[in-house]
């Protein structure tokens, strides 16, 4: 996030213009908690994980009240267009305060769930995923020291990209993910495949899902009760996965949409994000990127299949 602020705030002050930034997101804009930023206020920035604006849920956005003070505080401070980095929530907040008072707002994707639809990635989704690997390759040290199988459970609100491609490249067993659920149960496949056959260990990663509540404990319950025998283990990795410095592809990533959603703002497009297709900036309308799903290529699927015998 801070790497994409930088490239907002850089890219606007190359252009001649003035930026703000608003701290704790909306919330922030309703309280009005506005700094001015520099060239050197981003400097010394772009190594750092987290968002040195800070950030918040705001509850209070939602609703036509809360816009209504936001928007004083937006024209209070001159400011004539929005800039919104962040996912789902963030962005239909951007559409819902573009709708009310005709305000051009452009949106970045940053979350590390990669669920929106319309880019190919999300800033902060290749970070997690390394970190998700990192910590399953140390898992595996226990694993297979101690013949069990590990349930770990992975961020992804719903969404099981980081699950699935974690998988892959931690060479894991498999991966239960929400987008598979409703046709297959996914454990007895896994467990019915054999694993025990050809493999003394095993680590099965799991999407979170806060939908339906399945999660790694979940799993491991239902392999106690149903698959006797098997030592099973959890490991829940939580918010390390939103921590630590970004890697060089997310700094590049946020680097090129920050300076795209400049470009955008100065060509006169309002109420749209900016994202990456074929390694090329599209633009992609807020109402696309909300409420479409993103799939999950089946041939990521496929692959972890093939690879986990
Ligand atoms: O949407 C991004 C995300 O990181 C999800 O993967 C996760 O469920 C959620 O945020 C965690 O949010 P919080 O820090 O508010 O608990």
């Amino acid at each position: 996030m801070n790497a994409s602020v930088r490239a907002v705030t850089r890219a606007a002050i190359h252009k001649g213009w003035t930026v703000k930034g608003i701290c704790r997101g909306f919330q922030g804009l309703i309280e009005d908690e506005v700094v001015d930023l520099t060239t050197e206020s981003v400097s010394n920035t772009i190594q750092r994980g987290g968002t040195f604006l800070k950030s918040a849920r705001s509850k209070e956005f939602r609703t036509p009240e809360g816009r209504q003070k936001a928007y004083e505080t937006f024209t209070r401070h001159g400011m004539d267009a929005l800039i919104v980095i962040g996912g789902n929530g963030s962005l239909a907040g951007a559409q819902d305060f573009a709708k009310d008072f005709d305000v051009p707002c452009i949106g970045i994707p940053g979350t590390i769930d990669n669920d929106l639809y319309g880019t190919d990635t999300t800033i902060g989704y290749d970070t997690a995923l390394n970190t998700i690997v990192d910590c399953v390759d140390k898992i595996r040290d226990t694993a297979t020291s101690h013949d069990r199988i590990f349930f770990v459970e992975v961020m992804g609100r719903d969404a099981g990209f980081l699950a699935q491609n974690s998988a892959i490249a931690a060479g894991a067993e498999a991966a239960i993910i929400p987008e598979d659920s409703t046709d297959v149960d996914q454990l007895a496949e896994f467990i019915g495949r054999g694993i025990r056959k050809s493999k003394n260990s095993s680590i099965v990663l799991v999407s979170e899902s806060p939908q339906d509540g399945k999660g790694a404990q979940y799993y491991a319950d239902r392999v106690t009760r149903e698959y006797p025998g098997y030592d099973v283990r959890v490991s829940i990795l939580g918010h390390l996965q939103r921590g630590g410095r970004p890697t060089a592809y997310d700094r590049i990533l946020a680097s090129r949409l920050g300076v795209a959603s400049i470009e955008a703002l100065d060509e006169g497009q309002r109420n749209i994000m900016v994202g990456i297709d074929d390694d090329h900036i599209v633009y992609v309308p807020f109402s696309r990127a909300i409420k479409m799903d993103k799939p999950i290529d089946p041939e990521l699927i496929n692959v972890l299949g093939v690879l986990s015998i």
